[in-house]
């Protein structure tokens, strides 16, 4: 499978499990990710726990999904840690790499939006009880997939520019 072509948005999931040895993978892969200046300033939260998943649900209205998975990551960042103001691309690759680790090992994720919605990432802070410099930026949900659409085709060769815009 070419996981970079295949990796979808995937919202409907099966009742099995995330195992151990792949959320292993996709944390490493999470931490394989570039950062500036090499500051590795991600962390990453895993959330199994059913209560919490319907706190989650309750305070981010685009992540309902997360009500029939088994498992999310919260990846957060050390704003103390982070070289000038690059955490939020830090933590983004740091969020491709989950999603697309996940599809590697068979299993269908969402990147759910936190940064920049300050009221959704100041919640989260606050139910996850984060330190000052420790910030929000995503929410990854992750489980066997109950969808069978394809994923969007979205090879468009007229966004490709050579050489200068014109
Ligand atoms: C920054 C960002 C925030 C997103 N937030 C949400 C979200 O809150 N809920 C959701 O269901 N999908 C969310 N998505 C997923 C997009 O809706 C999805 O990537 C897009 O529709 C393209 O579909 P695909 O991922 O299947 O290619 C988000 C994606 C990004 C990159």
């Amino acid at each position: 499978m070419d996981i970079l072509l295949e990796r979808k948005s995937v919202r409907k999931y099966t009742d099995e499990d995330v195992k151990k040895e792949d959320l292993d993978y996709i944390l490493h892969a999470a931490m394989s990710a570039p950062t500036a200046r090499n500051t590795r300033c991600c962390f990453f939260i895993v959330i199994k726990d059913k209560e919490t998943h319907k706190k989650i649900a309750s305070l981010h209205r685009a992540a309902q999904m997360i009500l029939q998975a088994p498992l999310a990551i919260l990846v957060v960042g050390d704003q103390n840690a982070a070289f000038e103001r690059y955490l939020p691309q830090d933590c983004a690759a740091a969020t491709q790499n989950i999603l697309l680790a996940a599809t590697a090992r068979g299993y269908g994720s969402v990147w759910c939006g936190v940064y920049s919605n300050e009221e959704r990432s100041k919640a989260l802070e606050k139910l996850f009880n984060l330190p000052e410099n420790i910030k929000a930026f995503s929410l990854v949900v992750i489980g066997k997939s109950a969808d069978n659409n394809p994923p969007k085709n979205a090879w468009k060769p007229e966004k490709i520019k050579y050489e200068v815009w014109k």
